[in-house]
């Protein structure tokens, strides 16, 4: 109700400020006078001008990538190590690409002249998590378009900003949410809606990576996966908790799953439940790895080892989401899709159909699921997996991300997600730790499209056309020179 109530007041007060602006009232008025971003799209841009905020470890992936993709130009670097700005210079001119015209570093906010840049039409923000919303906010107030690495959001009030902002511009704003391109999300997307897997009830995800060694370096900085062991020895007082409540990490296992069942287009999240488990993998494995002096022994390890949630969606589907930073397990996003004719497992990946719904179905065997993942598998991977795979990049997909949102804007088309899916998604960080906190009790999802998700149409997710983009895609299947990578 909280959240209804603030939608309500934000909602009266742009209303107030259009009508004391001399604005009408036209659309809908639950938007504040603005109408949807569901299913927005702007007019054909067929020269992208790209300006790159971050050169970390992911930013420079970006730059490597987004400088193989005709159209695009990378015309503005940002960051605040003026280092990695020459770094990524440096590498372009290796490559023969255009020099960036504009580059900007030095100062926490140094950025701010990139998104003020009028020579640039789309920020890229790949910065650590909590500088991402007022990067988004700033940058969308500057008429640009804008993707952002996850999460797009850390609090509620920011996903409400955020959506109200790109409302507000009318500029795309997306979150890079890298693994709804995988292969295999790609195919059980593909399984999907064909209507092989019949009705869709139920899907599973997670994001079980153990990354303890990683979190005794610096535990206090969640955000920030590389923030120096001595910052975080500096924060560890004896005694100190490192706790942390609900699910983290929703987005890489969550985002393939919201994009099988449409939500946001058709259906919609609208409740959550969330418990965690003991929490002891941090604390022994402390214990067995440090001595009883070191820092690391200092802290309670307090966040449960596994977090489970589930969601409830308007239509009644399920969504379980786990997440487990620091047991022994193998990496796994869990990815599974249920339907009545079928289901879809990953890690490993496996496939069982039903002819009838409802009717008993065994896992496909090793060769018949082989067959099955050639004649289902996503065009987008069939066209450009080889090539995505040589680029690199998660195996490919962040490759095949970036292809998509250019080939997107370049011919009018609505992106992938939109404003609308990174709020929920990065809301269910607020809304699982809030229902994990008061013992696991049902939370309400605000719904962000307010309505639009009832009309809004499912987003196909089509192939790319790279002769259209200037790829000469024979060639580079033969010659992996062509791409200069
Ligand atoms: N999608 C994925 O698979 C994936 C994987 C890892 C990380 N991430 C996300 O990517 C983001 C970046 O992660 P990373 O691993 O590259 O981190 P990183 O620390 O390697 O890079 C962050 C960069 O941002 C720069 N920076 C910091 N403050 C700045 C400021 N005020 N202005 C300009 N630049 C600034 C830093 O100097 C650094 O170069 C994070 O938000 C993280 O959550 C996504």
């Amino acid at each position: 109700m909280e959240q209804n109530r603030r939608e309500f007041i934000k909602g009266t007060a742009w209303m107030a400020a259009l009508a004391a602006a001399g604005g009408g009232f036209g659309g809908c008025m639950s938007l504040g006078g603005t109408s949807s971003m569901s299913n927005f799209a702007v007019a054909p841009l067929k020269k992208i001008r790209v300006g790159i905020i971050g050169i970390g470890s992911r930013g420079t992936g970006a730059v490597h990538r987004i400088a193989l993709i005709p159209g695009c130009e990378i015309v503005a670097l940002c960051d605040l190590r003026p280092e990695a700005v020459e770094s990524a210079k440096k590498w372009l001119k290796e490559k023969g690409k255009p020099e960036p015209k504009y580059c900007y570093s030095g100062k926490e906010d140094s950025w701010k002249a990139l998104s003020d840049n009028d020579n640039i039409d789309l920020v890229y923000i790949v910065t650590p998590a909590q500088l991402h919303p007022p990067m988004e906010i700033y940058s969308l107030l500057a008429g640009k378009h804008v993707l952002t690495e996850v999460p797009g959001a850390q609090t509620m009030d920011q996903c409400w900003e955020i959506v109200e902002t790109c409302e507000k511009v009318r500029r795309h704003c997306m979150m890079l949410e890298n693994c709804c391109y995988g292969e295999m999300e790609m195919l059980a997307w593909n399984l999907c809606h064909k209507g092989l897997l019949g009705t869709l009830t139920h899907a599973e995800g997670g994001y079980i990576h153990n990354l303890t060694g990683r979190h005794m370096e610096h535990p206090t900085d969640k955000n920030n996966f590389r923030t120096r062991a001595k910052k975080a020895q500096a924060l560890a007082k004896p005694g100190s908790l490192v706790k942390s409540w609900g699910n983290t990490y929703p987005t890489h296992a969550l985002g393939p799953i919201c994009l099988y069942m449409d939500i946001n287009r058709s259906d919609r999240m609208e409740t959550i439940v969330s418990l965690s488990s003991l929490a002891a993998a941090h604390q022994e494995f402390a214990a067995a790895t440090y001595k009883p002096e070191e820092w690391q022994n200092h802290l309670k390890w307090a966040t449960g080892d596994m977090n489970t949630s589930i969601i409830r969606t308007a239509k009644g589907r399920t969504i379980m989401m786990q997440v487990d930073q620091c047991t022994p397990r193998p990496y796994s996003r869990i990815n599974l899709i249920q339907g009545t004719k079928g289901c879809f497992y990953d890690y490993p990946p496996r496939l069982a159909l039903s002819k009838k719904p409802g009717e008993h179905a065994g896992w496909l065997s090793e060769d018949a699921f082989k067959k099955a993942r050639e004649e289902h598998k996503h065009p987008l991977w069939k066209s450009v997996g080889e090539i995505a795979k040589k680029v690199g990049g998660h195996g490919g997909m962040d490759f095949i991300m970036d292809l998509r949102w250019a080939y997107c804007l370049q011919n009018g088309l609505p992106l992938d997600m939109d404003v609308y899916d990174l709020a929920s998604w990065s809301a269910i960080v607020p809304c699982s730790a809030k229902s994990d906190k008061a013992g696991g009790v049902p939370v309400e999802i605000p719904d962000f499209t307010r309505g639009a998700w009832e009309t809004a149409k499912p987003q196909h997710i089509g192939d790319v056309d790279l002769g259209k983009m200037g790829f000469d895609p024979s060639t580079a299947k033969k010659d992996k020179s062509q791409l200069n990578v």
